[in-house]
């Protein structure tokens, strides 16, 4: 049947689901699922977690949404609570990860009109993802996402990831236009790779000594999937702007792009907006998941079950010579081939786990937060006879089947 839905996902797996209880999903034919894609790192709760549910129960048959015309004690509340758990000073509310990143990217410009910068010049990383809007895929490190959209939005230079020098370079040779840094503590679409504390650190000090603007996009990375709130802090450093989206609503549409010191207050009446950002309903969620991860203290449990999911995949996989590494921090796992795996989600449907696929030759777990250990023993055992199957058989993609 001719689809009325416009292509821009290629090969979408073959199962719908119609149900989900905390890791599990069930398609439409009763078969269960460990899902380790939480749909890309946004139910950290799980499915249908129910303080979720009666959350969205009791705000819904109150009010859903009003207007930023009004005041929303929500919306208020919610920003108390972001700034707590990032040591932040303020709230943007939007709906998504590119919503947010174009915040930040508004932000930057409103900073170079105060230095009187008249081309202001972000800095950013090769291999980096921020999002699909125009302004965030130029600011993306990735030319996959962004030919056919040319021209792009300009001003943006791109440098080795985790490189000091490279960073320090473009500094210098940029003096008089240069604004800002941006970057994902641990690039999540780009193939998890991790920024060393370190170089973290120097990217704070090199911000400082030269009045730019540090921004953390932890949209992926944020609320606990690392092990800690925001994967920054694993190097205690604080960005001026960090981005969040994904967790925040467990699958409700939310972001939030936080701001401090010299990029608090930008922002005046008039400069920025949303019709839905930070509504009753969206807000009210939010402050559930936030609550929730606090009093179960998920971070912790990130933090723990992804220590012994990396260790374990480390041990049992190490018997493919085709798994080249495994790493991660908290749950956000990769495993790194020495080949193309871009079919193995869909062999993963075979063995009931739902998983991920990035830069080609990676699998991306990003289960949700509050998986157990022996939901991860499970989601081991699962992914190694799928890894048996995969290695063993010349397993031939569909598409050319
Ligand atoms: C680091 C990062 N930034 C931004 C985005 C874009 O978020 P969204 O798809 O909600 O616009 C993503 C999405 O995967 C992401 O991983």
């Amino acid at each position: 049947m001719l689809s009325s839905v416009m292509p821009t996902y290629f090969n979408r797996l073959p199962v719908a689901f119609e149900r989900g209880e905390g890791v599990w999903l069930w398609d439409i034919h009763g078969n269960q699922y460990l899902d380790a894609v939480a749909g890309i790192a946004v139910c950290g709760l799980g499915h249908s977690h129910p303080a979720i549910t009666k959350v969205i129960c009791d705000q819904a048959a109150k009010l859903i949404h009003t207007s930023n015309n009004y005041e929303i004690p929500n919306q208020e509340k919610l920003a108390k609570a972001l700034c707590e758990i990032s040591g932040m000073e303020q709230a943007y509310f939007c709906n998504s990860g590119a919503e947010t990143n174009e915040t930040a990217l508004k932000l930057t410009r409103l900073f170079a009109r105060k230095k009187n910068i008249a081309n202001p010049l972000v800095i950013a990383m090769h291999n980096s993802f921020h999002g699909r809007s125009l302004a965030t895929l130029s600011a993306s490190g990735t030319s996959r996402i962004q030919i056919g959209f040319e021209p792009l939005v300009s001003h943006f230079e791109h440098v080795d990831f985790n490189d000091i020098g490279a960073v320090k370079n473009s500094v210098s040779l940029n003096k008089e236009s240069v604004i800002a840094i941006m970057l994902e503590p641990i690039q999540g679409d780009g193939g998890i790779c991790i920024a060393s504390n370190d170089y973290l650190q120097q990217l704070r000090k090199l911000c400082d000594e030269n009045d730019l603007l540090l921004i953390f996009d932890e949209v992926q990375t944020g609320l606990g999937r690392t092990g800690k709130w925001f994967a920054g802090q694993h190097a205690n450093v604080l960005p001026d702007i960090l981005t969040v989206a994904k967790t925040l609503g467990n699958g409700f549409p939310i972001g939030a792009c936080l701001a401090r010191g010299k990029a608090a207050n930008l922002f005046g009446p008039g400069k920025h907006g949303s019709t839905f950002g930070g509504n009753p309903l969206g807000c009210a969620i939010a402050n559930e998941v936030i609550r929730v991860i606090k009093e179960k203290n998920y971070c912790e449990n990130a933090h723990k079950v992804g220590d012994y999911l990396r260790h374990q995949l480390s041990t049992k996989l190490k018997k493919y010579t085709g798994v080249l590494e495994v790493r991660g921090k908290g749950l956000m796992i990769g495993i790194q081939f020495d080949r193309t795996c871009i079919e193995i989600p869909r062999l993963a449907l075979k063995f009931n786990i739902l998983i991920n696929v990035v830069a080609n030759c990676m699998i991306r777990l990003l289960p949700p937060l509050i998986l157990t250990q022996s939901e991860a023993d499970e989601l081991i055992t699962r992914l190694d006879h799928c890894l048996h199957e995969f290695f063993n058989t010349k397993y031939i993609p569909c598409y050319i089947q």
